[in-house]
């Protein structure tokens, strides 16, 4: 059976069974500030446990099934093992005030044993033991031996394993049970009866609710019979297309190359870019260890890009949005491999330096900060670096050094806006101005893509015209002329849009010309700014400006290329007077 077949199977069975399939939602979530990234199924339903939405207004029915597209950081270390990975697909079936335990686990043993006909001798399943706050689940224990299952093969489990949620820092949660298939945790039901609020104190919910999950990647790999994930039809195209010997180092290195080649192509169809902050970071912090990885199997520069290409083909039937972002894929991995390369030789370089000084086999958190801020080493890189060697890290110096380093910035920008008692960090103040005049240069040349960008999507409706533009080193303000409110699609388009082109890492080009010949040739210009005859032009991605993305009469400063501006981020639309919209973004 191949593993389309298993998720097509799936969703048959609980359609069966009176469920409406909902599409994957993105791996950013969309409503839920609560977590970076999606990392299960339950989360796009969350407010449909609480009562606030109603299921059967929005589904048509108080049951759900999805094959939803996740992804744990949490299980990082372990990518290369037999079953774990960062980015996976989750079968899962959601109950909103509809059926409970009972029907859950009928409808879970079925499918392993009937559809996907995985002997019952290879199973047990774990249930919730009980604590002073839950009880124990003894409902679910009857269920199972109504079933047929042994009483040896119930396995009674405390909180750490057989309780479930919340994700973030409040929401959904209770007790669960799990089938496992010749050891392998294979699904897990949860029964959320409870809210667990932020003091993570719980409270019953007004409705039961069930949330299953179950790793495609592991039911795969028994069904198709195979040793590891990695064998099954969702990896062995990836794996058997990357040389490497059958011995244990080299397995490992292949396997978490191709992990973290699938899940970076899944995050960045998703809207994903690389930077130093929030889901950014993870996806950076992929690809310069799939980097490294490489560089120690001596694979050529920009071997990930092939294998981003197998992945797209591999997968792009079942989630069209690899195709329509390949070129933003190819670019992120060859762009991040540019940039991580040359540091990633000279910091490793500096690291043997540093391991080999140290007899205390321990990294100072000052050597860990400067290989974190002066090659761009991801944290986890240095650790695990040190860690294959037998050092470790002072893991409170780093912390330390980290905080200095923040308080440091912060003190910078009051002094800059007026804060007080920062004499003593002078010095250290204006290494920091030099950074923040970056950050306004960075958010400029933002600006000029946005107003280009605002074009490209409104500017058939009506005449878009620059009406204003405020630049911090927080964030940028941009004013223009249109009759209505943006709608989120028309926002989002924008900021994609600006965010393309900060991924092709376009040249920034500087020219002065006469007045007439600039806007003969469409640079834009501010008309409430009296400019003198002859003009200073900014283009982007061209210095013939008839070529160029954007061009506008501007005094400067700007970045040399638009990759350096980081991730654009909207952040506010509002109006500003009648006929003037106002927008504000952030760059990460
Ligand atoms: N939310 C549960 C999990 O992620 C079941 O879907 O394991």
């Amino acid at each position: 059976m191949t593993s389309q077949e298993i998720r097509e199977k799936f969703l048959k069975y609980f359609k069966d069974r009176g469920h409406t399939i909902v599409p994957s939602s993105l791996l950013l979530p969309e409503n839920d500030s609560s977590v970076l990234l999606t990392t299960a199924g339950m989360q796009q339903f969350k407010p449909y446990y609480t009562g606030e939405k109603d299921a059967v207004r929005d589904f048509g029915a108080r049951q759900t099934v999805s094959v939803q597209k996740c992804f744990r950081t949490s299980d990082i270390d372990e990518t290369g093992d037999q079953s774990h990975l960062t980015f996976f697909e989750m079968l899962g079936n959601f109950s909103f005030g509809g059926y409970f335990k009972k029907e859950a686990i009928e409808y879970a043993w079925k499918f392993i044993t009937e559809e996907m006909k995985i002997s019952s001798d290879r199973c047990y399943v774990s249930v919730f033991e009980g604590d002073g706050e839950v009880p124990e689940d003894s409902e679910s224990i009857t269920v199972w031996k109504e079933l047929g299952i042994a009483g040896d093969k119930i396995q009674k489990r405390g909180r750490e394993d057989n309780f479930w949620g919340p994700t973030g820092n409040e929401g959904p949660c209770g007790p669960t049970s799990e089938i496992y298939v010749d050891g392998v945790e294979i699904w897990n039901l949860v029964f959320n009866q409870y809210y667990c609020r932020p003091d993570k104190t719980l409270e019953p919910l007004k409705q039961n609710g069930i949330d299953t999950g179950m790793g495609l990647e592991r039911l795969t790999m028994i069904v198709q019979d195979a040793p590891t994930i990695f064998e099954t039809d969702l990896f062995l195209p990836i794996i058997q297309s990357i040389p490497h010997r059958d011995i244990e180092n080299e397995t490992r290195a292949v396997r978490i190359i191709a992990d973290h080649a699938r899940a970076s192509a899944f995050l960045v169809a998703d809207g994903v870019f690389p930077s130093n902050v929030g889901a950014g970071y993870i996806l950076r912090r992929l690809l310069r260890r799939a980097i490294r990885y490489g560089k120690i199997m001596n694979f050529d520069k920009n071997f990930l890009i092939p294998l981003s290409e197998k992945v797209v083909e591999m997968y792009k039937k079942q989630y069209p949005e690899l195709a329509a972002k390949r070129e933003d894929i190819l670019t992120v991995v060859q762009k991040e491999e540019e940039k991580f390369s040359g540091a990633l030789e000279k910091g490793s370089k500096e690291l043997e330096k540093i391991l080999a000084e140290k007899s205390d086999k321990i990294i100072s958190g000052d050597d860990a900060f400067k290989i974190y801020e002066s090659y761009g080493f991801p944290m986890e890189l240095t650790r695990e670096i040190a860690a294959e060697k037998g050092f470790a890290v002072d893991e409170s110096g780093w912390e330390s050094a980290f905080k200095k380093h923040q308080e440091i910035s912060r003190a910078g920008v009051e002094k800059k806006f007026g804060g007080h008692g920062v004499n003593e960090q002078t010095l250290k103040s204006e290494i920091h101005n030099s950074k923040e005049i970056k950050q306004i240069a960075r958010l400029h040349t933002a600006t000029h893509l946005l107003h280009q960008a605002i074009h490209d999507v409104l500017g058939h409706e009506a005449e878009v015209r620059q009406m204003g533009s405020d630049i911090t080193p927080d964030r940028l303000r941009f004013d223009f002329s249109f009759p209505r409110r943006l709608t989120p699609e028309e926002m989002k388009k924008i900021e994609n849009i600006v965010n393309e082109k900060i991924t092709l890492d376009l040249p920034v080009y500087s020219a002065k010309m006469s007045k007439e010949d600039a806007i003969r040739m469409g640079a834009r210009a501010f008309f409430k700014e009296k400019y003198p005859d002859e003009v200073n032009v900014y283009s982007i991605g061209d210095p013939d400006l008839s070529k160029a993305y954007s061009k506008e009469l501007c005094g400067g400063p700007h970045i040399a290329r638009t990759g350096e501006i980081g991730r654009f981020k909207i952040i506010k639309e509002e109006s500003s007077s009648a006929g003037v919209r106002r927008m504000k973004a952030i760059v990460e």
